[in-house]
C-alpha cells in the first residue's frame, strides 16, 4: 500500500464519529411535543438502527411499536411519558453512539440542560421552561435534591464547571410546578486516557511531520548540489 492511500485511510477513520443528535435540542419534553432522532456517522448515514429501552420495553428498534422510521430519521409525532428512556444507535460497522436519556413530562415545567456532556472549564447554561407562558418566569435550580439558586429569568449559568458539578438537577416555577431531573455530565480536559481517534491523530502528525523532514532534507540537498556545480 502506498503512503498515499494509507494517509487517506488514516484521515477517514479519524473523521468517523457516530452520534445520536435530538431535534428540538433538549433532553426533557412536553407531552404532545414533536420529536425527531438522527443518527449520524460523518463518512455515511447509511446502515443504521436507532433503539430505545423503557421502563415497558428494552432494545426496541424504531417502528417497531414507537417511532416513523424514514431514511434518515426517527420521529416521533405526539410523544408521550411513556416514551421516556434511554435512546442510541447502532451501526452497521458495529460503532454504537453514546446514549442520551430523554423525560418526557405531563406536567407543565421543564429543564433545559447541554445534550451533550460538557467539557471541565465550560460554562453551562440552563433554562427553566413552562409550556403555557412564553416568556421566561423566576425559577428555583436544584442539584441532586438541595436548592442552589432562584433566577428571576429563569436561567442558570454555572461558570467554569467541574467534576464536582456533575450531578442530578431539576427546576421548579412556582405556581406552575417542577421539571423532571436530568442527569449533566462533565468530562475532564486533561487527565483522561487518549481514545483511538487521537492515537491515530497523533500517528497521522507524525507522519505528517517526518513527511516535512524528510522532503525539506531532499529539497536542501538538490540546492546544494545545483551550488556546488556552480
Ligand atoms: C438496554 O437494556 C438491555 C437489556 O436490559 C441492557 O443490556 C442494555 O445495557 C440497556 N442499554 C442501555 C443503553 O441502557
Amino acid at each position: 500500500m502506498d503512503s498515499f492511500r494509507f494517509l487517506l485511510i488514516l484521515i477517514l477513520i479519524c473523521a468517523l464519529t457516530a452520534r445520536l443528535t435530538v431535534s428540538p435540542s433538549s433532553l426533557q419534553l412536553f407531552e404532545g411535543d414533536f420529536l425527531s432522532l438522527r443518527c449520524v456517522e460523518d463518512h455515511s448515514s447509511a446502515g443504521w438502527t436507532l433503539r430505545r429501552n423503557t421502563s415497558i420495553k428494552r432494545m426496541t428498534p424504531c417502528g417497531d411499536g414507537w417511532g416513523q422510521a424514514t431514511a434518515s430519521a426517527c420521529k416521533i409525532t405526539y410523544i408521550l411519558t411513556q416514551d421516556s428512556g434511554d435512546y442510541w444507535c447502532e451501526f452497521r460497522e458495529g460503532a454504537t453512539s453514546s446514549t442520551l436519556t430523554l423525560r418526557v413530562t405531563g406536567g407543565s415545567v421543564i429543564l433545559q440542560s447541554p445534550v451533550l456532556p460538557v467539557m471541565e472549564g465550560d460554562d453551562v447554561t440552563l433554562l427553566c421552561k413552562t409550556k403555557t407562558t412564553p416568556s421566561n418566569l423566576p425559577a428555583a435550580f436544584y442539584k441532586d435534591g438541595v436548592f442552589i439558586g432562584k433566577e428571576p429569568t429563569g436561567h442558570m449559568t454555572i461558570q467554569h464547571v467541574s467534576r464536582s458539578d456533575e450531578g442530578l438537577y431539576k427546576c421548579d416555577i412556582s405556581g406552575h410546578g417542577e421539571s423532571p431531573s436530568s442527569w449533566i455530565t462533565v468530562t475532564e480536559k486533561h487527565t483522561t486516557k487518549p481514545s483511538g481517534a487521537s492515537i491515530l491523530l497523533t500517528v497521522l502528525l507524525t507522519v505528517a511531520s517526518v513527511c516535512v523532514v524528510v522532503l525539506s532534507l531532499l529539497v536542501w540537498n538538490q540546492l546544494t548540489r545545483r551550488s556546488w556545480r556552480r
